[in-house]
């Protein structure tokens, strides 16, 4: 695995439990936003059997991709990066050139795991299949801060929860698969189907203290080192942040794990629009509330010197769920403004960040006033 923090370069593979929920569209668009921000980044088509980033990107599918690497093992990972028509953006595509690629070996997911950690680049962002197959986990476990996306529907929630919760198991048999005695308990637990006698790991860490608190401490320790996202997508109004927030509550209750989000999109026909006709979102929307949001979002990746870490500013708010709330308020204005497909005019665009601006501004002073009043916020 390889630990985004302290690194250089950010590994970032987007997964979701249930299909359909967007993680294609959001890593193009991320992909680009942050090679429009003068990052090299590199797309990695990893979806396999579901493979459509050259689609999304507007190119012909006429190139080797993740399928001619798995069935050559002499192939580097370099040899497969292609230029897309945006600059600093390049891709490696996915296996649609070739069939039959089922749950892959350790060797095979190890081959590529390292293709794509010695891949030259800023920023990659890896798109992964949905659900929850062992070869999602492992890739998604590339990285410590890989995003999750879901819709607000509860169905959704719930298959990110179990995408989550595999995921913890995974890691853990992952980093302790030289114990036998650890292993075994997890796997007790793993294999428990009745939800009655379902242990949480914090229970199980608690066990495992109780004969050997040196290992529960590691393992504590690299749990803290996971450090999942999330976007909440196709959100109808802001409130349905409080889904993803309550899914990081019962994260960290029942798998001790910390969920952070990166923000909330809306529900908008001008994406299905753009992937119909297979072009980047972003590419003809500039100014409207879903750029916006996918900007705000990507900032907080690019913005960050040490992500999974956020700049986030919690005198303002209290966590990165409530800063969501947030932003997505002040896009829902904006949103009921919104014209045709989705385009604001300019003027109004810049009137409203002007006015936000200037609130930004007193609210820091109310802020600085209080704090030299000796009054905590
Ligand atoms: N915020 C949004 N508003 C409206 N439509 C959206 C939004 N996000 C995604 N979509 C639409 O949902 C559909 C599925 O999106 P996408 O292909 O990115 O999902 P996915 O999770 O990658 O799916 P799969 O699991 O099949 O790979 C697309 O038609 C896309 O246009
Ligand atoms: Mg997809």
């Amino acid at each position: 695995m390889i630990l985004n923090e302290n690194t250089q370069k950010k590994v970032i593979p987007i997964a979701g439990g249930k299909g359909g929920v967007g993680k294609s569209v959001i890593s193009s668009n991320l992909a680009l936003l942050s090679a429009v921000n003068g990052k090299k980044t590199i797309l990695v088509d990893l979806d396999l059997g579901g493979s459509n980033q050259h689609t999304m990107l507007g190119m012909k599918n006429n190139n080797p991709g993740i399928g001619h690497f798995i069935n050559n093992p002499h192939m580097s990972m370099d040899e497969l990066v292609v230029s897309t028509p945006y600059k600093n953006l390049f891709l490696i595509p996915g296996d649609v050139l070739v069939y039959g690629l089922g749950e892959l070996n350790f060797d095979t997911k190890k081959r590529i795991t390292m293709g794509i950690a010695g891949l030259e680049a800023d920023y990659i962002y890896i798109d992964l299949g949905a659900g929850t197959s062992m070869n999602v986990l492992d890739f998604f476990l590339i990285s410590n801060s890989g995003i999750l996306v879901s819709t607000p529907h509860m169905t959704s929630i719930t298959n990110t929860y179990n995408f989550l919760k595999s995921l913890t198991y995974r890691f853990l048999q992952r980093v302790f698969t030289d114990n036998r005695s650890f292993m075994g308990k997890l796997n007790r637990i793993i294999k428990e189907t009745n939800p009655q006698s379902e242990i949480t790991i914090p229970q199980f860490l608690r066990e495992i203290s109780k004969k050997d608190s040196a290992l529960a401490r590691k393992a504590d320790y690299f749990l803290q080192a996971l450090q999942p996202k999330i976007v909440l997508n196709m959100a109808d109004e802001k409130e349905d942040i409080l889904t993803a927030q309550s899914l990081s509550e019962l994260c960290e209750d029942k798998l001790q794990i910390n969920l952070e989000s990166l923000g909330l999109m809306y529900y908008d026909k001008g994406i299905s629009k753009a992937v119909k006709d297979r072009i980047p979102y972003l590419q003809d929307h500039d100014d409207t509330v879903t750029a916006l949001g996918l900007n705000r979002i990507s900032q907080k990746i690019l913005q960050s010197e040490h992500y999974p870490e956020m700049p986030l500013d919690f005198d303002y708010y209290s966590n990165s769920f409530e800063l969501s709330e947030i932003e997505a308020d002040s896009e829902f204005e904006l949103k009921q403004e919104e014209t045709g497909d989705g385009i604001y005019s300019e003027q109004y665009v810049q009137g409203l960040m002007q006015k936000i601006e200037e609130q930004d501004q007193l609210i820091n002073q109310l802020a600085q006033t209080l704090q030299q009043m000796g009054i905590k916020l």
